[in-house]
């Protein structure tokens, strides 16, 4: 059985998506999260784009073991020492991955090249990288609406200089099943040196079909799928790793010939993790993640479940590593049971940071009866994984209602000292958030506002997460309470922080 290489691109695709700004201590966390995963190839970012990127890539390579690491690069010189510089040190092994357009409308619009050159500087790019690493793969960009008889040409060329993966992508998600699994199979017949490269499928979601175009792909002999946590990338989106996996994984009839090694029971913290820290929600009728996944409404259904689960469900939950809203500690719980808890979900914490989250579990206990496993999760991800504190939130008070002028008075510690400023504002959290400017002197565009409830109930938690903007800077701030405006004076202090302690972000070189 062949297996087919699960290629992440969360951190370099995904990452352009509009407002999905990652910093170089959330990626580590994502890859981190993606070797967990079991992906096999982790493209890191695009190192030449920006020092940020750079450093992101080379903070993975140095850090991360169990999968290849891999730079993006044009088919430039320049860029191709930049993905070799940042990735270099990988243990897993490092990949360039070196892409240029071939279609007619990019090659004459974008590059103003003709065939001929691009035809060579496609293979040059690929014998430069070569001089680095024997990994080299190629990206005809655009190669769904490239002219048949030019795209074989190329990836003759790209393979003859060394390419040991041909990526096809679909750039502007145009594509359809049929027709983007005959261009891989016309691939595979007509390209004389084809075995000696992997044929990989990269799949936007213009159209709603990036999954299934890859599995088209897969099904026609493409043996690398790329794809991102929560199929987040540029505009609509890169095809998502959780259906793939799970396509494949389910539909063994129709996969009997490939398999992948993704331990899938990681999936669902993967793509809360990536949903965290780029900010962007997972939609609750998303198929494999969203909340509303394995729900069951209709009494006829849960009816159908309780007799024999498979009536309803193709998926076991556990699979994906869903595991409800359990019930799982009281207010009585100690500090073992809690510990035993969190290593159950995954999460390892030191002695220090066990006592910091038992703390926080105390705090929440007293004030909500039940404490469901996203709560813990809230928890450690509020208490453990926060930036540098420069500023800390000692307390918040505030008052608000439909004839009087909201206003809060925000303490905050700094470096030992305590500040105390009121403000008043459009309402509850803007007066808070005015108070903490006050104090930090960082003034600030909110980008979004998004408030979720972490559980169901009264009682449950508030999850507030936040953009906004300071100068050239971007940050998310996550904040969660049973308070709403406490979780978004946290959400906002934790933002403030980030921009802080970063020193600069990218210059955004777009492809
Ligand atoms: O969509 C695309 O064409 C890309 C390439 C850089 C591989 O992302
Ligand atoms: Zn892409």
């Amino acid at each position: 059985m062949d297996k087919l290489i699960i290629f992440d691109t969360t951190l370099r695709d995904g990452e352009q998506a509009p407002g999905a700004t990652l910093n170089e201590r959330e990626k580590l966390e994502i890859a981190r999260q993606l070797v967990t995963l079991g992906v096999d190839v982790i493209e890191a970012g695009f190192p030449i784009s920006s020092r940020g990127d750079f450093n992101a890539v080379k903070l993975i390579a140095s850090e991360v073991k169990g999968a290849v690491v891999c730079g993006l690069a044009r088919a430039v010189s320049r860029d191709i020492d930049a993905a070799y510089q940042s990735t270099k040190m990988a243990r897993g092994g490092c990949r360039i991955h070196v892409f240029l357009a071939t279609s007619k409308i990019h090659m004459q619009y974008k590059l103003k090249k003709a065939e001929d050159e691009i035809l060579r500087l496609a293979a040059e790019s690929v014998r430069y990288a070569k001089k680095y690493t024997k990994d080299i793969e190629f990206s005809p960009e655009d190669a769904s609406r490239t002219e048949l008889g030019f795209l074989f040409k190329v990836v003759e060329a790209v393979i003859a200089a060394g390419a040991t993966t041909v990526n096809i992508p679909d750039t502007v998600g145009y594509a359809f099943p049929e027709e983007y699994g005959a261009l891989i199979r016309s691939i595979k017949e007509n390209v004389p040196n084809i075995d000696q490269a992997v044929i990989s499928a990269h799949c936007h979601n213009d159209l709603g079909l990036a999954v299934a175009n890859s599995l088209a792909a897969v099904k026609n002999g493409a043996r690398q799928a790329e794809c991102t946590i929560n199929g987040i990338g540029e505009r609509a989106g890169n095809a998502s790793l959780e259906e793939i996996v799970m396509n494949i994984k389910t539909r063994r009839d129709i996969f009997a010939d490939v398999r992948t090694t993704i331990n899938t029971r990681e999936i669902h913290k993967a793509s809360r993790l990536v949903s965290k820290l780029t900010g962007f929600v997972v939609a609750p009728n998303k198929a494999i993640v969203g909340l509303n996944a394995f729900r069951h409404e209709s009494g006829i259904h849960q009816d159908g479940v309780i007799k024999k689960r498979q009536t309803y469900e193709i998926i076991v939950p556990e699979d994906v590593g869903f595991t409800g809203t359990g019930l799982v500690l009281g207010k009585h719980s100690g500090k073992h049971a809690l510990e035993k808890r969190l290593q159950e979900m995954g999460i390892k914490l030191t002695e220090n940071e066990i006592s910091q989250a038992f703390e926080k579990f105390k705090e929440l206990a007293d004030k909500k009866k039940t404490i469901y496993e996203e709560d813990l999760a809230a928890i450690v991800e509020d208490q453990i994984n926060k930036p540098t504190e420069i500023w800390q939130l000692e307390s918040v008070v505030y008052s608000s209602g439909t004839d009087v002028t909201p206003q809060a008075t925000i303490k905050l510690r700094f470096k030992g000292k305590v500040s105390v400023v009121s403000s008043t504002g459009d309402g509850p959290v803007d007066a808070c958030y005015k108070a903490i400017e006050k104090i930090t002197k960082i003034c600030t565009k909110l980008l979004d506002y998004r408030i979720e409830a972490v559980t169901s109930g009264k009682d449950a938690l508030g999850e507030v997460s936040i953009k906004v903007e300071s100068g050239k800077k971007v940050a998310i701030g996550r904040g969660s309470s049973t308070d709403i405006i406490e979780a978004s004076a946290k959400a906002f202090l934790n933002a403030i922080n980030k921009l802080a302690t970063t020193k600069k972000d990218s210059h955004g070189l777009r492809l």
